[in-house]
């Protein structure tokens, strides 16, 4: 990992105030941690809160309407989490995807309306088992991306971070091989110096994630191409999540 590594973890729907004291003690560690970027992605209801608390670390959100405001009951616009503290907001989820219908155009307009509300955007990607299995997985991936991201972002190196979450590694204690996730990473840097040219491709950060925890952050994070890790269950708590902090600060000590 030659640039700062960026550890992200995502608290999707769990959290009451009760957790602030995790948030805290993530924050303070970090303090002590400055080789590594830390970030948390709390439930809306939590955003605020973390943010006043935090000192360090960046708060973001977990998704956005596309729309900046007007009637739609239950939804939280981009202005919104921009306006309790949010700095980037993580879109594209396979949950969101799965439990949402969520479609690679409705990403994409999800992007644009978070660029416009000056948020940084963490854009998930990932197969299926099925996928996977029928020797399509860096096809769909790919494909995927193309279609999730506005053509015209500007400024791709400052505004993205592409996630990289195979769908059958969220949550099952399973995760691809480091060379299968190098195999990936390198396929999505292709497409992005594609999309955006050589340079502002080779410095978008690609975040690997899928059942990350402190064992096996290390050698997953050694894996090609791998800028950091997005985590799920093991971010809940400050000691595990801390973890794969120091993982990732030790993995990027080590001489290139
Ligand atoms: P997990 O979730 O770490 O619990 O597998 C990762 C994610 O969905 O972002």
């Amino acid at each position: 990992m030659a640039e700062r590594p960026y550890i992200v973890g995502n608290w999707k729907m769990n959290g009451t105030r009760a957790m602030l004291s995790q948030a805290r003690s993530i924050d303070r560690a970090a303090q002590n941690l400055m080789k590594v970027e830390v970030a948390i992605a709390p439930p809306y209801t939590l955003i605020h809160p973390v943010h006043r608390e935090a000192g360090q670390i960046a708060v973001g959100a977990q998704d956005c309407h596309p729309g900046a405001e007007g009637p739609h009951t239950g939804d939280i616009s981009a202005v919104m989490v921009a306006d309790a503290g949010a700095k980037f907001v993580i879109l594209g989820h396979s949950e969101r995807r799965q439990d949402h219908g969520e479609t690679n155009a409705l990403v994409r307009e999800k992007c644009s309306s978070a660029i416009e509300a000056g948020l940084r955007i963490i854009l998930c990607v990932g197969e299926s088992e099925e996928t996977r299995d029928a020797g399509k997985a860096e096809n769909h991936v790919t494909r995927q991306l193309k279609a999730s991201l506005p053509e015209n972002l500007d400024n791709a190196q400052e505004s993205l971070t592409v996630a990289y979450e195979p769908i059958w590694a969220i949550g099952t204690g399973r995760t691809p091989t480091v060379e299968d996730i190098g195999a990936m990473h390198r396929a999505i840097r292709a497409t992005l110096s594609d999309m955006f040219g050589e340079e502002q491709g080779a410095a978008v950060r690609i975040l690997y994630g899928g059942s990350v925890n402190p064992d096996n952050a290390f050698e997953l994070l050694s894996a090609d191409e791998v800028g950091g890790a997005l985590v799920g269950g093991a971010s809940l708590t400050a000691e595990s999540f801390l973890g794969i902090v120091i993982a990732a600060a030790e993995l990027n000590d080590q001489p290139a």
